[in-house]
Protein backbone atom coordinates (compact mmCIF):
# COMPACT_ATOMS: atom_id res chain seq x y z
CA UNK A 1 0.00 0.00 0.00
CA UNK A 2 1.63 3.45 -0.83
CA UNK A 3 0.24 6.65 0.37
CA UNK A 4 1.19 10.27 0.41
CA UNK A 5 0.68 13.10 2.75
CA UNK A 6 1.72 17.00 2.77
CA UNK A 7 1.84 18.68 6.03
CA UNK A 8 1.67 22.41 6.15
CA UNK A 9 2.10 23.86 9.80
CA UNK A 10 0.00 26.94 8.67
CA UNK A 11 -3.30 24.41 8.50
CA UNK A 12 -4.36 23.74 11.92
CA UNK A 13 -7.21 22.27 13.57
CA UNK A 14 -6.69 23.05 16.96
CA UNK A 15 -5.20 22.24 20.53
CA UNK A 16 -5.36 18.98 22.21
CA UNK A 17 -6.40 19.49 26.02
CA UNK A 18 -3.83 17.64 27.75
CA UNK A 19 -6.65 15.90 30.15
CA UNK A 20 -7.61 13.69 27.11
CA UNK A 21 -4.80 11.54 28.70
CA UNK A 22 -7.32 11.15 31.85
CA UNK A 23 -7.96 8.18 34.07
CA UNK A 24 -10.09 6.59 35.47
CA UNK A 25 -9.98 4.28 39.02
CA UNK A 26 -13.22 2.79 40.64
CA UNK A 27 -13.87 0.56 43.60
CA UNK A 28 -14.28 -2.46 41.42
CA UNK A 29 -12.04 -5.80 41.70
CA UNK A 30 -8.95 -5.31 42.17
CA UNK A 31 -8.48 -1.54 40.98
CA UNK A 32 -8.39 -0.01 44.22
CA UNK A 33 -7.66 -2.60 46.52
CA UNK A 34 -4.50 -4.46 45.55
CA UNK A 35 -3.81 -2.17 42.15
CA UNK A 36 -3.84 1.44 43.91
CA UNK A 37 -3.08 0.43 47.29
CA UNK A 38 -1.75 -2.20 48.80
CA UNK A 39 -0.92 -1.95 52.19
CA UNK A 40 2.12 -4.21 53.28
CA UNK A 41 3.38 -5.02 49.76
CA UNK A 42 6.81 -4.35 49.88
CA UNK A 43 6.28 -2.18 46.78
CA UNK A 44 4.19 0.17 48.80
CA UNK A 45 5.20 3.51 50.31
CA UNK A 46 4.49 4.89 53.75
CA UNK A 47 0.79 5.50 52.37
CA UNK A 48 0.35 2.02 51.05
CA UNK A 49 0.19 3.09 47.39
CA UNK A 50 2.13 0.79 44.87
CA UNK A 51 5.35 2.70 43.76
CA UNK A 52 5.47 0.21 40.67
CA UNK A 53 1.97 1.37 39.63
CA UNK A 54 2.76 5.77 40.25
CA UNK A 55 6.70 5.39 38.84
CA UNK A 56 4.67 3.69 35.53
CA UNK A 57 1.93 6.18 35.60
CA UNK A 58 3.93 8.97 36.36
CA UNK A 59 5.55 8.38 33.37
CA UNK A 60 3.37 9.16 31.31
CA UNK A 61 1.49 11.68 32.79
CA UNK A 62 -1.84 11.41 34.76
CA UNK A 63 -3.42 14.93 34.62
CA UNK A 64 -7.09 13.77 35.86
CA UNK A 65 -7.95 11.09 37.80
CA UNK A 66 -12.19 10.44 38.07
CA UNK A 67 -13.08 8.07 41.17
CA UNK A 68 -14.71 6.65 43.15
CA UNK A 69 -16.62 5.26 40.05
CA UNK A 70 -18.74 4.39 37.54
CA UNK A 71 -21.28 2.35 38.56
CA UNK A 72 -19.63 1.95 42.62
CA UNK A 73 -20.64 6.05 42.54
CA UNK A 74 -23.90 6.15 43.11
CA UNK A 75 -24.26 3.84 46.54
CA UNK A 76 -21.29 5.24 48.00
CA UNK A 77 -21.08 7.60 50.91
CA UNK A 78 -18.59 10.02 51.32
CA UNK A 79 -18.53 10.24 54.84
CA UNK A 80 -18.25 6.15 55.43
CA UNK A 81 -14.75 6.90 54.15
CA UNK A 82 -13.20 9.51 56.29
CA UNK A 83 -11.96 9.51 60.04
CA UNK A 84 -9.48 6.72 61.42
CA UNK A 85 -9.68 3.71 59.17
CA UNK A 86 -9.80 1.15 61.74
CA UNK A 87 -13.31 2.70 62.45
CA UNK A 88 -14.72 3.06 59.01
CA UNK A 89 -17.82 0.70 58.17
CA UNK A 90 -17.64 -1.71 55.48
CA UNK A 91 -21.02 -1.55 53.02
CA UNK A 92 -22.22 -4.31 50.92
CA UNK A 93 -21.98 -2.25 47.08
CA UNK A 94 -24.87 -2.98 45.33
CA UNK A 95 -23.45 -2.20 41.64
CA UNK A 96 -20.55 -4.69 42.18
CA UNK A 97 -22.24 -7.52 44.55
CA UNK A 98 -18.97 -6.99 46.78
CA UNK A 99 -17.99 -5.33 50.28
CA UNK A 100 -16.40 -2.01 50.28
CA UNK A 101 -14.20 -1.91 53.09
CA UNK A 102 -14.06 2.06 52.90
CA UNK A 103 -10.12 1.92 53.97
CA UNK A 104 -9.62 3.86 50.53
CA UNK A 105 -11.50 7.02 50.85
CA UNK A 106 -11.78 11.09 49.82
CA UNK A 107 -8.50 12.06 51.64
CA UNK A 108 -6.37 8.89 50.34
CA UNK A 109 -7.82 9.39 46.94
CA UNK A 110 -6.22 12.83 46.84
CA UNK A 111 -3.37 12.11 48.47
CA UNK A 112 -3.11 9.60 45.81
CA UNK A 113 -3.74 12.53 43.10
CA UNK A 114 -0.85 14.15 44.93
CA UNK A 115 1.53 11.27 44.48
CA UNK A 116 0.73 11.10 41.37
CA UNK A 117 1.40 14.65 39.96
CA UNK A 118 5.12 15.96 39.00
CA UNK A 119 5.58 19.49 38.48
CA UNK A 120 5.15 19.44 34.84
CA UNK A 121 2.46 17.24 34.98
CA UNK A 122 -0.23 17.72 38.07
CA UNK A 123 -3.23 15.28 38.93
CA UNK A 124 -6.28 17.22 38.84
CA UNK A 125 -9.08 14.80 40.83
CA UNK A 126 -12.41 14.14 39.20
CA UNK A 127 -15.37 13.30 42.01
CA UNK A 128 -18.13 11.22 40.46
CA UNK A 129 -21.13 12.09 43.17
CA UNK A 130 -23.47 9.49 43.87
CA UNK A 131 -27.04 10.54 42.33
CA UNK A 132 -28.43 7.18 43.20
CA UNK A 133 -28.91 6.45 47.18
CA UNK A 134 -27.27 10.01 47.45
CA UNK A 135 -28.78 13.26 48.18
CA UNK A 136 -27.69 16.81 47.10
CA UNK A 137 -27.06 17.89 50.87
CA UNK A 138 -24.35 15.18 50.85
CA UNK A 139 -23.21 15.95 47.39
CA UNK A 140 -22.78 19.43 48.62
CA UNK A 141 -21.35 18.48 52.62
CA UNK A 142 -18.40 16.50 50.13
CA UNK A 143 -17.95 19.85 48.01
CA UNK A 144 -17.89 22.12 51.71
CA UNK A 145 -15.24 19.46 52.49
CA UNK A 146 -13.25 19.78 49.83
CA UNK A 147 -13.07 23.06 48.86
CA UNK A 148 -14.58 25.48 51.17
CA UNK A 149 -12.30 28.30 52.78
CA UNK A 150 -12.38 27.16 56.79
CA UNK A 151 -11.71 30.82 57.44
CA UNK A 152 -14.22 32.20 55.49
CA UNK A 153 -16.79 29.82 55.80
CA UNK A 154 -16.41 28.18 58.81
CA UNK A 155 -19.30 25.36 58.60
CA UNK A 156 -18.96 21.83 59.91
CA UNK A 157 -17.70 20.03 56.80
CA UNK A 158 -14.69 22.81 56.15
CA UNK A 159 -13.78 22.88 59.83
CA UNK A 160 -13.78 19.05 59.79
CA UNK A 161 -11.04 18.47 56.90
CA UNK A 162 -9.26 21.15 58.83
CA UNK A 163 -9.55 19.33 62.14
CA UNK A 164 -7.86 16.53 59.93
CA UNK A 165 -4.65 18.25 59.64
CA UNK A 166 -5.78 20.11 56.16
CA UNK A 167 -6.22 23.93 56.45
CA UNK A 168 -5.71 24.66 52.75
CA UNK A 169 -8.83 23.69 50.46
CA UNK A 170 -8.17 20.64 47.84
CA UNK A 171 -9.90 22.87 45.29
CA UNK A 172 -10.64 19.92 43.29
CA UNK A 173 -11.96 21.46 40.18
CA UNK A 174 -14.20 18.33 38.21
CA UNK A 175 -17.62 17.15 39.69
CA UNK A 176 -19.89 14.57 37.92
CA UNK A 177 -23.20 14.54 38.37
CA UNK A 178 -24.08 10.92 38.85
CA UNK A 179 -23.08 8.16 36.27
CA UNK A 180 -24.70 6.24 33.44
CA UNK A 181 -27.82 7.39 34.44
CA UNK A 182 -29.88 6.15 31.75
CA UNK A 183 -29.42 2.82 32.18
CA UNK A 184 -30.88 0.22 34.14
CA UNK A 185 -27.86 -1.52 36.06
CA UNK A 186 -27.15 1.91 37.55
CA UNK A 187 -28.51 2.72 41.29
CA UNK A 188 -30.69 5.63 40.63
CA UNK A 189 -31.63 5.04 37.06
CA UNK A 190 -33.91 7.30 36.09
CA UNK A 191 -35.46 9.09 32.61
CA UNK A 192 -33.73 12.03 31.14
CA UNK A 193 -36.49 14.72 32.27
CA UNK A 194 -35.75 13.22 35.98
CA UNK A 195 -32.03 13.53 35.62
CA UNK A 196 -32.13 16.61 34.24
CA UNK A 197 -34.32 18.30 36.79
CA UNK A 198 -31.76 17.05 39.31
CA UNK A 199 -28.79 17.83 37.33
CA UNK A 200 -29.73 21.40 37.39
CA UNK A 201 -30.39 21.61 41.31
CA UNK A 202 -26.49 19.95 41.63
CA UNK A 203 -25.35 22.07 39.16
CA UNK A 204 -26.82 25.14 40.88
CA UNK A 205 -26.27 24.45 44.73
CA UNK A 206 -22.41 22.90 43.71
CA UNK A 207 -21.74 26.39 42.07
CA UNK A 208 -23.09 28.19 45.57
CA UNK A 209 -20.71 26.21 47.20
CA UNK A 210 -17.47 26.64 44.92
CA UNK A 211 -18.44 28.80 41.96
CA UNK A 212 -15.07 27.82 40.24
CA UNK A 213 -15.63 24.36 39.64
CA UNK A 214 -16.30 22.78 36.75
CA UNK A 215 -19.59 20.02 36.48
CA UNK A 216 -19.89 17.09 34.64
CA UNK A 217 -23.50 15.85 33.48
CA UNK A 218 -24.52 12.15 32.41
CA UNK A 219 -24.30 12.07 28.59
CA UNK A 220 -26.19 9.09 26.93
CA UNK A 221 -24.63 8.37 23.88
CA UNK A 222 -28.24 9.05 22.56
CA UNK A 223 -29.28 12.46 20.84
CA UNK A 224 -32.50 12.41 22.97
CA UNK A 225 -31.00 11.97 26.17
CA UNK A 226 -28.40 14.54 25.55
CA UNK A 227 -30.02 17.01 24.06
CA UNK A 228 -33.05 16.96 27.12
CA UNK A 229 -30.47 17.32 29.32
CA UNK A 230 -28.57 20.12 27.48
CA UNK A 231 -31.49 21.99 27.06
CA UNK A 232 -32.66 22.16 30.77
CA UNK A 233 -29.50 22.57 32.11
CA UNK A 234 -28.99 25.93 30.10
CA UNK A 235 -25.89 27.41 31.26
CA UNK A 236 -25.01 25.35 34.33
CA UNK A 237 -23.09 22.78 32.64
CA UNK A 238 -19.73 22.55 31.63
CA UNK A 239 -19.21 19.07 30.32
CA UNK A 240 -21.56 16.28 28.95
CA UNK A 241 -20.11 12.99 29.07
CA UNK A 242 -20.12 9.83 26.78
CA UNK A 243 -18.50 6.46 27.56
CA UNK A 244 -17.47 3.99 25.00
CA UNK A 245 -16.85 0.62 25.15
CA UNK A 246 -15.98 -1.79 22.60
CA UNK A 247 -15.00 -5.32 21.91
CA UNK A 248 -14.35 -8.66 19.85
CA UNK A 249 -11.49 -11.35 19.59
CA UNK A 250 -11.70 -10.79 15.92
CA UNK A 251 -8.97 -8.36 14.61
CA UNK A 252 -10.68 -6.42 12.01
CA UNK A 253 -13.66 -5.71 14.65
CA UNK A 254 -11.29 -4.30 17.34
CA UNK A 255 -8.87 -1.93 15.16
CA UNK A 256 -11.93 -0.86 12.88
CA UNK A 257 -14.27 0.20 16.00
CA UNK A 258 -12.01 3.31 16.88
CA UNK A 259 -13.81 4.75 13.64
CA UNK A 260 -17.36 3.27 15.41
CA UNK A 261 -15.90 5.74 18.59
CA UNK A 262 -15.08 8.46 16.17
CA UNK A 263 -18.45 8.43 14.56
CA UNK A 264 -20.23 8.17 18.23
CA UNK A 265 -17.90 11.36 19.32
CA UNK A 266 -18.75 13.49 16.74
CA UNK A 267 -22.42 13.02 16.73
CA UNK A 268 -22.17 14.31 20.33
CA UNK A 269 -20.51 17.01 18.80
CA UNK A 270 -23.26 18.14 16.26
CA UNK A 271 -25.55 17.63 19.53
CA UNK A 272 -23.76 20.07 21.26
CA UNK A 273 -24.11 22.40 18.52
CA UNK A 274 -27.47 22.20 18.51
CA UNK A 275 -28.26 22.74 21.81
CA UNK A 276 -25.51 26.27 21.98
CA UNK A 277 -27.54 27.44 18.97
CA UNK A 278 -31.03 27.13 21.30
CA UNK A 279 -29.25 27.62 24.61
CA UNK A 280 -27.85 31.33 25.61
CA UNK A 281 -24.36 30.24 27.11
CA UNK A 282 -21.31 32.37 28.32
CA UNK A 283 -18.89 29.57 27.61
CA UNK A 284 -18.98 26.49 25.40
CA UNK A 285 -20.31 22.99 26.34
CA UNK A 286 -17.17 20.40 26.40
CA UNK A 287 -17.13 16.57 25.66
CA UNK A 288 -15.74 14.59 28.84
CA UNK A 289 -15.19 10.97 27.26
CA UNK A 290 -14.79 9.77 30.81
CA UNK A 291 -14.86 6.00 29.66
CA UNK A 292 -13.47 4.47 27.44
CA UNK A 293 -11.94 1.09 26.52
CA UNK A 294 -11.86 -2.18 25.30
CA UNK A 295 -14.20 -4.65 27.38
CA UNK A 296 -15.05 -8.07 26.23
CA UNK A 297 -13.54 -10.94 28.07
CA UNK A 298 -13.84 -10.53 31.91
CA UNK A 299 -17.67 -10.57 32.66
CA UNK A 300 -17.19 -11.44 36.48
CA UNK A 301 -14.76 -10.24 39.14
CA UNK A 302 -12.38 -9.53 39.68
CA UNK A 303 -13.53 -8.02 36.19
CA UNK A 304 -9.84 -8.26 34.49
CA UNK A 305 -8.82 -8.11 30.31
CA UNK A 306 -5.65 -8.96 29.43
CA UNK A 307 -5.19 -6.46 26.88
CA UNK A 308 -3.25 -7.72 23.38
CA UNK A 309 -1.47 -5.65 20.71
CA UNK A 310 -4.84 -5.03 18.56
CA UNK A 311 -6.31 -3.33 21.79
CA UNK A 312 -3.42 -1.04 21.43
CA UNK A 313 -4.65 -0.30 17.75
CA UNK A 314 -7.79 0.65 18.99
CA UNK A 315 -6.58 3.13 21.40
CA UNK A 316 -4.79 4.85 19.26
CA UNK A 317 -7.72 5.03 17.00
CA UNK A 318 -9.08 6.38 19.99
CA UNK A 319 -6.10 9.16 20.09
CA UNK A 320 -6.72 10.20 16.64
CA UNK A 321 -9.97 10.48 16.57
CA UNK A 322 -9.57 12.78 19.99
CA UNK A 323 -7.11 14.85 18.55
CA UNK A 324 -9.65 15.33 15.37
CA UNK A 325 -12.09 16.52 17.36
CA UNK A 326 -9.91 18.32 19.75
CA UNK A 327 -12.01 21.61 19.70
CA UNK A 328 -14.96 19.71 21.38
CA UNK A 329 -13.94 17.00 22.93
CA UNK A 330 -11.18 17.96 26.09
CA UNK A 331 -11.17 15.57 28.67
CA UNK A 332 -11.27 11.72 28.70
CA UNK A 333 -10.59 8.83 30.84
CA UNK A 334 -9.42 5.38 29.67
CA UNK A 335 -11.60 3.27 31.73
CA UNK A 336 -9.69 1.84 33.94
CA UNK A 337 -6.23 2.43 35.41
CA UNK A 338 -5.29 -0.72 37.10
CA UNK A 339 -6.58 -4.35 37.12
CA UNK A 340 -10.27 -4.30 36.47
CA UNK A 341 -10.18 -3.45 32.70
CA UNK A 342 -7.06 -2.22 33.63
CA UNK A 343 -4.28 -1.22 31.38
CA UNK A 344 -1.80 -2.19 34.42
CA UNK A 345 -1.34 -5.62 35.41
CA UNK A 346 -0.68 -6.36 39.32
CA UNK A 347 0.71 -9.22 41.11
CA UNK A 348 1.82 -9.16 44.23
CA UNK A 349 5.62 -8.89 43.19
CA UNK A 350 5.64 -7.34 40.06
CA UNK A 351 3.47 -5.13 37.43
CA UNK A 352 2.32 -6.02 34.00
CA UNK A 353 2.45 -2.99 31.15
CA UNK A 354 -0.65 -3.90 28.71
CA UNK A 355 0.25 -3.00 25.30
CA UNK A 356 -2.66 0.19 25.44
CA UNK A 357 -0.09 1.49 28.13
CA UNK A 358 3.06 1.66 25.71
CA UNK A 359 0.26 3.89 23.03
CA UNK A 360 -0.72 6.31 25.81
CA UNK A 361 3.16 6.36 26.44
CA UNK A 362 3.80 7.12 23.18
CA UNK A 363 0.90 9.62 22.57
CA UNK A 364 1.22 11.54 25.46
CA UNK A 365 5.39 12.15 25.51
CA UNK A 366 5.79 12.06 21.96
CA UNK A 367 2.84 13.81 19.86
CA UNK A 368 2.54 17.46 20.00
CA UNK A 369 -0.36 19.64 21.09
CA UNK A 370 -1.46 21.94 18.25
CA UNK A 371 -3.26 19.86 15.65
CA UNK A 372 -2.62 20.03 11.45
CA UNK A 373 -5.16 19.51 9.31
CA UNK A 374 -3.60 16.79 6.94
CA UNK A 375 -5.08 14.15 4.56
CA UNK A 376 -3.33 11.19 3.26
CA UNK A 377 -3.35 10.44 -0.31
CA UNK A 378 -3.64 6.66 -1.50
CA UNK A 379 -1.32 5.89 -4.71
CA UNK A 380 -2.41 2.85 -5.54
CA UNK A 381 -5.28 0.38 -5.65
CA UNK A 382 -4.30 -1.64 -2.21
CA UNK A 383 -4.02 2.10 -0.67
CA UNK A 384 -7.38 2.72 -1.84
CA UNK A 385 -9.11 0.14 -0.11
CA UNK A 386 -11.14 0.40 2.94
CA UNK A 387 -11.64 -1.67 5.83
CA UNK A 388 -15.26 -3.14 6.92
CA UNK A 389 -15.74 -4.98 10.35
CA UNK A 390 -18.36 -6.35 12.59
CA UNK A 391 -18.32 -4.46 15.78
CA UNK A 392 -19.54 -4.93 18.64
CA UNK A 393 -20.61 -2.14 21.51
CA UNK A 394 -20.44 -3.51 25.04
CA UNK A 395 -22.52 -1.64 27.16
CA UNK A 396 -21.88 -2.18 30.98
CA UNK A 397 -20.21 -5.31 30.01
CA UNK A 398 -22.46 -6.92 27.59
CA UNK A 399 -22.81 -6.91 24.02
CA UNK A 400 -25.67 -4.94 22.59
CA UNK A 401 -27.16 -6.79 19.81
CA UNK A 402 -27.12 -6.95 16.78
CA UNK A 403 -23.58 -6.50 16.09
CA UNK A 404 -22.96 -3.10 13.86
CA UNK A 405 -20.84 -3.07 10.92
CA UNK A 406 -18.50 -0.24 10.29
CA UNK A 407 -17.64 0.57 7.01
CA UNK A 408 -14.67 2.56 5.02
CA UNK A 409 -12.63 2.51 7.87
CA UNK A 410 -9.05 3.50 6.08
CA UNK A 411 -6.77 0.93 6.99
CA UNK A 412 -3.84 3.92 7.19
CA UNK A 413 -5.04 6.79 9.46
CA UNK A 414 -2.71 9.58 10.72
CA UNK A 415 -2.72 12.38 12.61
CA UNK A 416 0.29 15.37 12.50
CA UNK A 417 0.92 17.78 15.82
CA UNK A 418 3.06 20.43 16.36
CA UNK A 419 4.32 20.66 19.65
CA UNK A 420 3.17 24.25 21.56
CA UNK A 421 6.75 25.65 21.21
CA UNK A 422 6.96 24.77 17.76
CA UNK A 423 10.34 23.02 18.61
CA UNK A 424 8.76 19.43 17.01
CA UNK A 425 6.94 18.12 14.57
CA UNK A 426 5.26 14.72 15.50
CA UNK A 427 3.37 12.53 12.95
CA UNK A 428 1.34 9.45 14.55
CA UNK A 429 0.50 7.08 12.21
CA UNK A 430 -1.41 3.75 12.56
CA UNK A 431 -1.59 0.45 10.04
CA UNK A 432 -4.54 -1.18 10.59
CA UNK A 433 -3.84 -3.63 7.68
CA UNK A 434 -3.51 -7.26 9.13
CA UNK A 435 -0.44 -8.53 6.43
CA UNK A 436 0.33 -5.20 4.78
CA UNK A 437 3.18 -2.99 4.97
CA UNK A 438 2.64 0.51 4.09
CA UNK A 439 4.77 2.96 2.24
CA UNK A 440 4.34 6.51 3.16
CA UNK A 441 6.10 9.70 1.61
CA UNK A 442 5.67 12.46 4.01
CA UNK A 443 6.36 15.66 1.62
CA UNK A 444 7.90 18.50 4.77
CA UNK A 445 7.02 20.95 1.96
CA UNK A 446 8.31 24.26 3.52
CA UNK A 447 8.95 22.85 7.27
CA UNK A 448 12.31 23.50 7.85
CA UNK A 449 13.61 20.46 10.22
CA UNK A 450 16.64 20.23 11.76
CA UNK A 451 18.34 16.81 10.67
CA UNK A 452 17.38 13.47 11.74
CA UNK A 453 14.17 11.96 12.81
CA UNK A 454 13.36 9.70 15.64
CA UNK A 455 10.92 7.09 15.37
CA UNK A 456 8.28 5.02 17.82
CA UNK A 457 7.24 1.78 17.40
CA UNK A 458 4.34 -0.60 18.89
CA UNK A 459 4.16 -3.90 16.91
CA UNK A 460 5.15 -7.82 16.47
CA UNK A 461 3.95 -10.64 14.13
CA UNK A 462 0.94 -11.28 16.18
CA UNK A 463 -2.17 -8.80 17.34
CA UNK A 464 -3.58 -11.24 20.01
CA UNK A 465 0.03 -11.27 21.60
CA UNK A 466 0.00 -9.75 25.27
CA UNK A 467 2.16 -8.67 28.19
CA UNK A 468 2.20 -11.26 30.35
CA UNK A 469 4.09 -11.91 34.22
CA UNK A 470 6.73 -14.25 31.99
CA UNK A 471 6.73 -12.35 28.74
CA UNK A 472 6.17 -8.85 30.27
CA UNK A 473 8.08 -7.04 27.10
CA UNK A 474 6.68 -9.12 24.51
CA UNK A 475 4.54 -6.16 22.95
CA UNK A 476 6.74 -3.26 24.14
CA UNK A 477 7.80 0.10 21.35
CA UNK A 478 11.32 0.41 20.21
CA UNK A 479 12.74 3.48 19.48
CA UNK A 480 15.32 4.90 16.39
CA UNK A 481 16.75 7.31 15.50
CA UNK A 482 17.60 8.00 12.00
CA UNK A 483 20.47 11.15 11.36
CA UNK A 484 19.25 11.70 8.05
CA UNK A 485 15.42 11.83 7.31
CA UNK A 486 15.19 10.64 3.30
CA UNK A 487 12.12 8.99 3.35
CA UNK A 488 9.44 7.30 2.51
CA UNK A 489 8.90 5.53 5.70
CA UNK A 490 7.89 1.91 6.15
CA UNK A 491 5.19 1.08 8.13
CA UNK A 492 4.66 -2.65 9.28
CA UNK A 493 1.42 -4.11 9.22
CA UNK A 494 -0.78 -4.13 12.40
CA UNK A 495 1.42 -1.25 13.48
CA UNK A 496 1.26 2.40 15.85
CA UNK A 497 4.13 4.75 14.75
CA UNK A 498 4.66 7.98 15.98
CA UNK A 499 8.02 9.64 13.76
CA UNK A 500 9.57 13.24 15.76
CA UNK A 501 11.36 15.56 13.45
CA UNK A 502 13.13 18.21 15.77
CA UNK A 503 12.70 22.06 13.95
CA UNK A 504 14.13 24.90 13.18
CA UNK A 505 13.83 27.72 15.31
O1 LIG B 1 -15.76 0.74 33.98
C1 LIG B 1 -16.66 -0.23 34.38
C2 LIG B 1 -18.10 0.24 34.39
O2 LIG B 1 -18.55 0.48 33.09
C3 LIG B 1 -18.36 1.54 35.11
O3 LIG B 1 -18.53 1.36 36.47
C4 LIG B 1 -19.64 2.00 34.50
O4 LIG B 1 -19.77 3.39 34.50
C5 LIG B 1 -19.63 1.39 33.11
O5 LIG B 1 -20.81 0.71 32.84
Amino acid sequence: MRYAMTIDTARRIGEVNPLVFGHFIEHLGRCIYGGVSDPGSPLADAQGFRTDVLAAMRKIGVPVLRWPGGNFASNYHWEDGIGPRDKRPARFDLAWRSVEPNTFGTEEFLAYCDALSTSERPCRPYICLNTGTGTLDEAVRWLEYCNLDAERFPSYHARWRRLRGRTEPYAVPFWGIGNEVYGAWQVGHATAEAYAQKCVQYARFLKAVDPGVKVVAVGADNPDWDLEVLRRTGNLLDYISIHQYYGRDDYYGTVAAAAAVERRLKLLCSVVDVAEAMLQRDRPIEIAFDEWNIWYQSRQRPWEEFYALKDALFAAGVFHAMYRLCTRVTMANLAQMVNALGMLHTTPTSLVLSPIYHVLDMYSNYTGRVVLDTALQPEDDEARETLSADIAVQVHGRPVPPPRVVKGVPYLDAVATLDGAGKRLSLAVINRHQSLTATLRVDLNQVRTRSGVEIHQLTGPDPMQQNTVERPDAVSPTTRRLGIWTGPVELPPCSVTVLEWPLQP
